[in-house]
C-alpha cells in the first residue's frame, strides 16, 4: 500500500508567496512550515564557503558526504537551518545565496542527498512543506498539492520589498531580471524541473492579497482533512 501523508505541499515560483502563505496556513491548521529552499540555500552556502563553483556537479557531489545540515522549529514555529552546528538562518537570506541555491539545485546528487531528510519530516509531523518539487517528487502521496503563482512582475514587485526592507538596495529591474533567470533555470532543468502536479490546485496570487489567499488556502484544508483544521 502506498504511504500517506498529512501534508500539504506548495510548489510554485519564487516570489509567488510561497513561505509566508505556507507559514499562516500551518499556523491555522496545526502543522509545521517546512520551507525546502532553505535547505537548498544551505547547500549553497557550504559550496561558497568551500569557495567551489556551484555549477560545477563533481565538486558539490564529493563536497556532500562532509556536510551536517539540520533544521529545527523553535516554539515560535520559526524554521532555523544549521550547516554543521552553526546556525545559518539569516545568512542563507542573501540575493547571492538564491544563486547559488538554484545553481546546486539542479545537481542530482545534491536532491538525492537533500529527499529523504524532507520525507523524513512528513513521517513524522503534519506538515506544509513548500519548495519546487514537493508535490512532483518528494511527497506525492500529500493530501493536498497547491501551485501558487504570480505574475513575474508582481512576484518582483514583493521581493524587491523585502529586500529593500533588509537595507538591500536592490531595484525592480535588477530584481525582475533575476527573478525571470530563475525561473527559467529551475524550469528547464533536467533534475525535478519546477511544474505543478497533475493533481495540483493552481491558486494564482497576482490580484490576491496574503490574506486572501491564506483564507483560501485554508479553506482548501478544511475540505481536504475535515473542519478542524484550517478552522
Ligand atoms: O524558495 P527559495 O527561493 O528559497 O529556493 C531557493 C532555490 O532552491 C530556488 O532557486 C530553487 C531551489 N529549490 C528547489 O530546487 N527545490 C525545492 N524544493 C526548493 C527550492
Amino acid at each position: 500500500m502506498k504511504e500517506q501523508f498529512c501534508a500539504v505541499a506548495i510548489d510554485g515560483p519564487s516570489g509567488a508567496g510561497k513561505s509566508t502563505v505556507a507559514r499562516a496556513v500551518a499556523a491555522r491548521c496545526g502543522f509545521i512550515y517546512v520551507d525546502t529552499g532553505a535547505i537548498y540555500r544551505t547547500v549553497g552556502l557550504a559550496v561558497r564557503r568551500a569557495e567551489k563553483d556551484p555549477h560545477d556537479e563533481a565538486a558539490v557531489a564529493a563536497l556532500l558526504p562532509e556536510l551536517d545540515i539540520r533544521f529545527d522549529h523553535g516554539p515560535d514555529g520559526i524554521q532555523r537551518m544549521f550547516l554543521n552546528g552553526e546556525d545559518v538562518s539569516g545568512l542563507i537570506r542573501s540575493p547571492e545565496m538564491s544563486m547559488y541555491a538554484s545553481a546546486v539545485s539542479a545537481i542530482p546528487a545534491v536532491r538525492a542527498f537533500l529527499l529523504d531528510m524532507q520525507r523524513q519530516t512528513a513521517r513524522t509531523h503534519k506538515v506544509v512543506m513548500d519548495g519546487r518539487d514537493i508535490g512532483t517528487v518528494v511527497l506525492p502521496q500529500a493530501g493536498l498539492k497547491i501551485f501558487l503563482t504570480a505574475s513575474p512582475e508582481a512576484r518582483a514587485r514583493r521581493r524587491l520589498l523585502e529586500l529593500n526592507a533588509k537595507g538591500d538596495p536592490s531595484t525592480f529591474d535588477q530584481v525582475l531580471a533575476d527573478m525571470v533567470q530563475r525561473d527559467e533555470q529551475d524550469s528547464t532543468r533536467a533534475a525535478a524541473p519546477l511544474k505543478a502536479a497533475e493533481d495540483a490546485v493552481l491558486v494564482d496570487t497576482s490580484d490576491m492579497t496574503r490574506d486572501e489567499t491564506v483564507e483560501h488556502i485554508c479553506a482548501l484544508v478544511r475540505d481536504r482533512f475535515g473542519p478542524e483544521a484550517g478552522a
